[in-house]
């Protein structure tokens, strides 16, 4: 089945791939020739997942699925949240990202965070969402050079160790992506 990936990450295309599985011909952004970035203009992750997958789907009619992510920090009241991205600067700037992060939660005791995934999916014009959330804590020094973005920073519960210090298999079996990706096959395959 082909479908397109909204995304030119490729981190995320190998994440989402893997928990795919066979059967699935994952075409991306650049592949259908959509090389803007797609504005995200909404408020919330649900709303930017929608706003992408509908832009994909005006542009090429094809069935396609659509994620926002964002790192909710229970002190922070759930920022970065959607700003996630730009948190620190304009850019995906992940190191400027994390070195404010560690800043914001200096001599704060509850390091409490999760990361929610949202995935918009338009079937034949119809669109479903689904999501994924992995709870953990924010370390107090960055660990790990696997994966990306806030991945050095985030313990999740239950391990001793951060995400950028796990495999992709080990990452993928417990993350926010690879559990709204396991709701997004279940959907595929009704
Ligand atoms: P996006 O909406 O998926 O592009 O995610 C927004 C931002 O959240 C990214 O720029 C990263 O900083 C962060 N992020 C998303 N997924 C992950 C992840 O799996 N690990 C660490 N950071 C992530």
């Amino acid at each position: 089945m082909k479908i397109v990936f909204a995304t030119n990450n490729a981190h995320k295309l190998s994440e989402v791939k893997a928990v795919l599985g066979e059967g699935y011909e994952l075409v991306t952004l650049k592949e259908v020739g959509i090389t803007e970035d797609i504005p995200e203009t909404g408020e919330t992750l649900d709303e930017n997942a929608s706003i992408k997958a509908r832009y994909v789907y005006e542009c090429t009619g094809l069935d396609c699925f659509a994620d926002d992510t964002g790192l909710e920090v229970a002190a922070l009241n759930g920022a970065p949240g959607v700003r996630s991205a730009r948190y620190a600067t304009d850019g995906h700037d992940f190191a400027a990202n994390n070195r404010k992060l560690l800043r914001e939660l200096e001599g704060v005791a509850d390091r409490r965070a999760r990361f929610r995934t949202v995935i918009s999916l338009i079937r034949g014009g119809v669109e479903q969402q689904v999501e994924g959330i992995v709870r953990g804590t924010i370390a107090t020094e960055e660990s790990g050079c696997e994966g990306f973005g806030y991945d050095p920073l985030f313990i999740p519960d239950g391990k001793s160790v951060t995400f950028a210090e796990m495999s992709a298999e080990e990452k993928n079996a417990i993350s926010h992506r690879g559990r709204a990706v396991a709701e997004l096959v279940k959907i595929l395959k009704k």
